[in-house]
C-alpha cells in the first residue's frame, strides 16, 4: 500500500516534470529523514512542487506514510493553478480552487 502510494505520487511528479521545450529545474531541495522525507523543486516554466512525508505508526505491525504537498503549474490558458493535497491511510485528497468539492 505504502509503495503503491509512493509510486502514484512519483508518477505525478514525473508528469509535471515531463519535457516541454527546454524546461529546466531552476531550484531543487530534498532531504531524507529517519522517518520520512521532503523535497521541493521549481522549473523554468513556472511549475513548482513540494512534498513532505512522515511515517505514522497505526499499530504494532502497521505504519502509514503521511504525505502532504502542493504543486503549481501554468495551464494552457495561461492561468496558474495550485493544488494542495494530502495522502495517507485514507487515500489521496487533492484540494484546489479549480477542483470541484465532492
Ligand atoms: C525538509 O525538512 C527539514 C527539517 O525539518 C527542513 O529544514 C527543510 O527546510 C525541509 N526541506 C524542504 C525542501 O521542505
Amino acid at each position: 500500500m505504502k509503495c503503491v502510494l509512493l509510486i502514484a505520487l512519483l508518477s505525478i511528479s514525473m508528469c509535471l516534470a515531463a519535457p516541454a521545450d527546454e524546461v529546466q529545474i531552476v531550484k531543487q531541495e530534498s532531504q531524507v529523514l529517519a522517518d520520512g522525507y521532503n523535497f521541493s523543486y521549481e522549473t523554468s516554466d513556472g511549475s513548482k512542487q513540494e512534498q513532505q512525508a512522515t511515517l505514522k505508526k497505526l499499530g504494532p505491525e502497521e505504519d502509514a506514510l503521511q504525505v502532504s504537498g502542493s504543486y503549481t503549474y501554468v495551464g494552457d490558458d495561461g492561468q496558474t493553478y495550485t493544488v494542495t493535497y494530502t495522502a495517507n491511510e485514507n487515500g489521496f485528497q487533492p484540494q484546489g480552487a479549480h477542483i470541484p468539492h465532492v
